[in-house]
């Protein structure tokens, strides 16, 4: 990193922040939920994680969501190497089978076309759970025409459409253990 030029966006500080508030609220919002549906099963909330680039944020945000709840890990790439457009797409393997009646959470670093989280949700609709919410740290502003139309039940912060990198998120698969949310300077040149 000490090579790249970069710029910070948004400070550790404002990170954690934010990544609490969100957590707090999700937490609330769930449990009104669980309880208007009467129900106590512990297994009732399920975080999908969307790897690699959400781990650092879900980690710090479940430890506000103060609810049992399990973890299904989904691994999807859209960045392949080293370029900073969108290609598509791909889930890697396969999603969860078991979220039929389930409360399930959608955990991603960023929300750029909306790809990435529209195939998710779409997928994890097939299996008829019980609600299904999108939770992001960061959304890319300007909808573009043409792309995934989808709003995020959750948004740590709103972007402009620069390309970022720290806190999960990667250039080539590097920066992901930056503290801050950074913005790449000319990133092809790297
Ligand atoms: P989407 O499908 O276009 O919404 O892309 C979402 C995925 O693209 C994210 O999960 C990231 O892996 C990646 N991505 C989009 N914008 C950036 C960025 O600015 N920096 C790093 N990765 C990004
Ligand atoms: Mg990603």
């Amino acid at each position: 990193m000490t090579k790249v030029a970069h710029t910070v966006l948004i400070p550790r500080s404002q990170i954690a922040d934010r990544v609490s508030e969100l957590g707090r609220q999700l937490a609330k919002d769930l449990r009104a939920d669980l309880e208007a549906m009467g129900e106590s099963e512990p297994h009732e909330v399920v975080i999908i994680p969307v790897l690699v680039g959400s781990i650092l944020f879900v980690a710090d945000l479940v430890r506000h969501v103060d609810l049992n709840m399990s973890m299904r890990v989904v691994t999807v790439s859209s960045y392949p190497g080293a370029t900073t457009e969108s290609k598509g797409a791909a889930l890697k393997g396969a999603l969860p089978p078991d979220l039929a009646g389930r409360h399930v959470v959608i955990m991603d670093d960023i929300l750029d076309t909306g790809n990435t989280l529209a195939m998710l949700k779409r997928l994890v609709l097939e299996q008829n759970p019980a609600s299904v919410r999108i939770c992001v740290m960061l959304r890319k502003e300007i909808p573009r025409e043409g792309e995934a139309d989808l709003t995020p039940e959750y948004v740590g912060f709103d972007i402009p459409d620069v390309f970022v990198v720290g806190y999960g998120l990667d250039y080539d698969g590097l920066y992901r253990n930056l503290p801050d949310i950074v913005i790449l300077e000319d990133p092809e040149s790297v």
